[in-house]
């Protein structure tokens, strides 16, 4: 494989960005180099998601895309992640353009998997594991900005949600080694990076030789003051006072939970097999405030699961103004085949109704995350800075512990430093300040 140059696309989640950086760390292994564009590249791998139809279907599109490419000159195409594990090897079949076909587990055997593509074998390896967590491999990273990474601690997830395709698309849940988690953010550290993020789909399982996910936190929080600390994501079922006092205790963890609520109506959640109640996560709400009464709480929502009636839809709209979100990733609800859902419920709403409900959640949280940003007009906070604003080459931006975008004129601060802004203005989504 020397010499060969790979380009990797990735959609989906913070988790598959991560597993790039693994697949990079692999191929540069054996000698391969990471390129910019399909362009110049020999493979392109295509790190997918399957969460809803609609984040498959652009996959489809981009894989007819890459037809015309192949139609020049040889060029292979891989497709990794999510949909590789849901659709295995029909994939090459709707698709004849894809010769290698490979699940989250099976990232190690890349290489050898790559070598006999080219000799013209088609290849799909979707073997999921108990055990892989991919611990030793330092993952290379190419598309950051040396200030902020993702550090993935757990791999699959077993809570079968009734829409959701992640626990057969990753597998079983298992917890990494802790000690190469605090090595991997020590690394990155002394590498220049000020923030970590930990990554798994329901962070508040992870459990390793009898480490909790708080202890984890605290040993990664200890690695230096200076390092940020940030996680995703939560079950709230699973939320523990435990870590809420850890949060609370080390400056350096962001004042920022994601408690996604998916719906607001215990008719709902039972359906969903959510395994917690409205009233069960409004005390896990009243929890947070009391260990940190500055802490921003961000969450996902469903409109439109299978059998949801307008008083359903009503309940939801009344957690929002309930929790007054900071910020919420906003979905229709999208039939996933295997779950639950599709073997025992009907998608009985229709798609306008889902699609006015959606467009009233999302109407309702703009209007909420502007109130909530007009109270942090006057208040001071210690940004990280993350490079210059999109809008004018005369500003910054960065974001408090809160994880909200503050913009700012840049003064003689620079990326990668810690400095204090006093906000002065806002919108929904961006606070306006200035240095102080
Ligand atoms: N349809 C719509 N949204 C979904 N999510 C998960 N599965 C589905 C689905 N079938 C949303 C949930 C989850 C987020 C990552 O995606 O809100 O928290
Ligand atoms: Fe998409 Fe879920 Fe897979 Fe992430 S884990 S890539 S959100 S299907």
């Amino acid at each position: 494989m020397t010499g060969k140059k790979v380009y990797i696309e990735t959609y989906g989640c913070q988790m598959n960005f991560a597993d790039s950086e693994v697949i990079t760390s692999i191929l540069n292994g054996v000698g391969c180099e990471r390129c910019d564009s399909v362009e110049e590249a020999d493979y392109v791998l295509i790190n997918t998601c399957a969460i809803r139809d609609n984040a498959e279907q652009r996959i489809h599109h981009r894989l007819r895309d890459l037809r015309a490419v192949q139609q020049r000159r040889r060029l292979y195409v891989g497709v990794l992640g999510c949909m590789a594990e849901r659709l295995k090897q029909r994939l090459m079949v709707e698709e004849d353009n894809v010769s290698f076909v490979v699940g989250p587990d099976a990232y190690r055997r890349l290489p050898e998997i790559m070598t006999r593509v080219a000799e013209g074998v088609k290849v799909a390896e979707t073997e999921l594991s108990e055990s892989e967590t991919y611990a030793d491999i330092v993952p290379v990273r190419l598309d950051g900005n040396g200030i902020s990474a993702y550090i993935s601690i757990m791999r699959g997830c077993q809570n079968y949600c009734a829409y959701c395709v992640v626990p057969y698309t990753r597998g079983r849940e298992r917890s990494r080694d802790a000690e190469s988690i605090v090595r991997e953010a020590r690394g990155l550290y002394e590498a220049g990076y000020k923030e970590v993020t930990l990554l798994g789909q329901n962070v508040n399982s992870y459990r390793w030789n009898g480490v909790s996910f708080a202890q984890l936190m605290a040993m990664v929080a200890e690695v230096s003051p200076q390092l940020r600390v940030r996680f995703a994501t939560s079950h709230p079922k699973d939320l523990s006072d435990e870590l809420l006092a850890t949060m609370a205790a080390y400056p350096n963890i962001c004042k920022c939970i994601h408690l996604p609520l998916q719906s607001g109506s215990n008719r709902m959640l039972k359906l969903m097999n959510r395994r917690y109640t409205a009233e069960w996560y409004m005390d896990r709400i009243a929890a947070v405030r009391r260990f940190m009464p500055n802490c921003s709480i961000t969450t996902d929502v469903i409109a439109g699961f299978c059998g949801e009636e307008e008083a359903d839809h009503q309940a939801t709209l009344e957690m929002f103004r309930e929790v007054g979100y900071d910020y919420a990733y906003m979905f229709k609800f999208s039939m996933r085949p295997d779950t639950y859902a599709a073997k025992h419920l009907k998608d009985d709403v229709p798609d306008e109704v889902k699609g006015r409900r959606l467009e009233e959640i999302i109407k309702l949280q703009g209007e909420i995350a502007l109130e909530n940003n007009r109270r942090e007009v006057g208040k001071i906070y210690e940004v990280l800075v993350e490079g210059t604003s999109h809008r004018s080459k005369e500003q910054l931006f960065g974001r408090n512990s809160q994880n909200k975008v503050i913009v700012f004129d840049r003064g003689d601060a620079k990326a990668g430093d810690y400095v204090m802004v006093e906000v002065t203005d806002c919108t929904a989504a961006t606070l306006i300040g200035r240095l102080v």
